[in-house]
């Protein structure tokens, strides 16, 4: 196969002209149609298609180079597709103070159409972003906030490693993870919203999840999938049409569950006054820049935005850990590094998060190779050049994340599950175009809120996990193939064979 490493020298070099190239100079994939008859949607579309975009742009940017110039419709403008560090760099650098992403026109049509507040995630409008962002980063990415989600976090995953030995001993080991780690995800997110378990999930898994959280948790999976069809609307249809289209439809009919059951239940704690003061609800409901209403749709942000992204992302590392060749040598050096990190300790606290370098190696591998969001869009902000050609202002960028961090040019043996790469790494070597070519969470102004929360959430399940089970992929499962549904996520439900570590040692 070819890689961005096997491309001509020439295809790879930026221009050392010094005047920039012409934005019609950056190359395209092969278009079919005239003039602005024009696109690259066959060449998209082809083998799996948009199901494994991802896919794709990899073989854009084998075929093609760092940068390409593409539409998948006519009568579109032409985006800009980027996978180099060094460009990444230039754009995140540049960012003024409103960096601007993509927005996506169906969630905001519903969100305008219910008279909602904003969705801090899709708004580009700079007031009301920054009105919004405020609170999260306060309360979300401060490290002084890890202490207090560290206690809450660790009840779940110990509940949820119970379950899941219990599963297996009347399974002859072997238990299907996906639903349980998304009801993980989901009250682990909503013991730091409320500052106690909401009872999606327990120990005993003869007790189903909890009917109204799997609810939830079906309309988030409904709403992403969904979603990964509309985004592929031509932007020029009107949007009174859009009510109209089934696929947009079973968007609002997952929205309307999402922000019902949501905000019932915050609605049902705020009456109850079942909060405990330092959960994030009472503190949003606290802050003079937001009104009720707005506080309640932050918080019902967060519970949407925290379930399915972590999840998908501790799917993703369990399956990698599972199926390495050295799987067993992984599982060894976790365990022994969390047993070391808790002594006798019984709860995972910050100081031990501190301690174990392997476990956060592990996580941030996992997001290397299967970034839950494969690609990052920024609006270039002005008139600027990028690795040699002229980029008009407003042009969408794709930051292909997925692409970027399988490179082999930068990273060796890249498809590879290598913690240790993350280890002991030498200074002089290639550490900042390592840095740019896996960005899991963006970065910046723009950067991901949520990314503190989500890693705590990772690390504790996953040295819980591994500490009590052993993991093994099951001879009878296909390996599995990632799937776009607006996250990478795995194509079918992940069964493991788990035995007890006590058993096995
Ligand atoms: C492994 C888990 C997660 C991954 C990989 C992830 C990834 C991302 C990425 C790539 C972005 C866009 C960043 C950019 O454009 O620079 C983002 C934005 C965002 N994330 Fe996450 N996320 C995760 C978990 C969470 C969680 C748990 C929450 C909430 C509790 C959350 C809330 C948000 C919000 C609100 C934004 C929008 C920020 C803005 O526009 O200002 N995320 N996330």
């Amino acid at each position: 196969m070819l890689s961005l490493k096997s491309l001509t020298p020439g295809a790879r070099k930026k221009s050392t002209h010094s005047r920039p190239l012409l934005f019609s100079n950056i190359p395209v994939p092969p278009e079919i149609g005239f003039g602005n008859f024009s696109s690259s949607l066959p060449y998209f579309a082809k083998g799996d298609g948009f199901k494994r975009l991802f896919k794709q742009f990899q073989r854009l940017h084998n075929e093609y180079g760092p940068i390409a110039r593409l539409r998948f419709l006519p009568f579109t403008p032409y985006l800009v597709s980027i996978a180099d560090p060094d460009a990444i760099a230039q754009i995140f650098r540049s960012e003024g103070p409103m960096p601007q992403r993509m927005t996506f026109v169906p969630w905001e049509i519903y969100r305008k159409e219910h008279n909602m507040p904003t969705i801090v995630g899709n708004s580009n409008d700079y007031e009301e972003w920054k009105r919004f962002r405020a609170s999260l980063c306060d309360h979300l990415l401060r490290p002084k906030n890890i202490p207090s989600w560290c206690t809450r976090i660790d009840d779940v995953a110990q509940d949820v490693v119970d379950r899941v030995k219990k599963e297996a001993a009347a399974n002859n080991g072997i238990v299907t993870l996906t639903s349980t780690i998304k009801a993980y995800s989901l009250e682990a997110v909503s013991s730091i919203l409320f500052g106690k378990r909401m009872g999606c999930i327990t120990n005993d898994p003869n007790i189903p999840i909890e009917p109204q959280s799997q609810g939830f948790i079906d309309a988030v999976d409904g709403f992403f999938a969904v979603s990964e069809r509309l985004i592929h609307l031509p932007p020029y249809i009107p949007l009174s049409l859009y009510k109209h289209i089934p696929a947009y439809k079973e968007l609002s009919s997952h929205a309307d569950y999402i922000f019902n059951v949501g905000e019932q239940l915050l609605l049902e704690k705020i009456q109850e006054r079942k909060l405990t003061g330092d959960d994030l609800l009472t503190l949003f409901l606290q802050r003079p820049e937001l009104n009720e209403s707005e506080a309640i749709s932050q918080a019902l942000g967060l519970l949407f935005a925290g379930v399915d992204t972590t999840a998908n992302a501790i799917l993703w590392t369990l399956y990698l850990i599972s199926t390495s060749t050295n799987s067993s040598e992984i599982q060894s050096k976790i365990r022994d590094e969390v047993n070391i990190a808790m002594g006798s300790k019984s709860v995972i606290d910050e100081e031990i998060l501190g301690k174990i370098p392997y476990i956060r190696a592990c996580v941030k591998e996992g997001l290397r190779l299967y970034p839950p969001a494969s690609v990052s869009t920024r609006i270039a902000p002005e008139d600027t050049t990028i690795m040699g050609y002229s980029i008009p202002k407003g042009t969408l960028l794709m930051m292909q994340c997925y692409v970027m961090s399988r490179d082999p040019n930068v990273f060796d043996n890249s498809n590879v599950f290598k913690p240790e790469r993350w280890l002991d790494r030498d200074q002089t070597s290639n550490r900042s175009k390592e840095a740019y070519s896996t960005l899991p969470f963006g970065m910046g102004a723009r950067g991901c809120v949520g990314r503190r929360l989500a890693e705590t959430e990772i690390y504790i399940l996953l040295a819980h996990i591994v500490r009590n089970i052993d993991l093994q992929w099951l001879s009878s499962e296909s390996l599995l193939e990632g799937e776009l549904q607006t996250l990478l996520i795995p194509e079918k439900p992940m069964i493991i064979s788990c035995q007890p570590v006590s058993s096995i040692n």
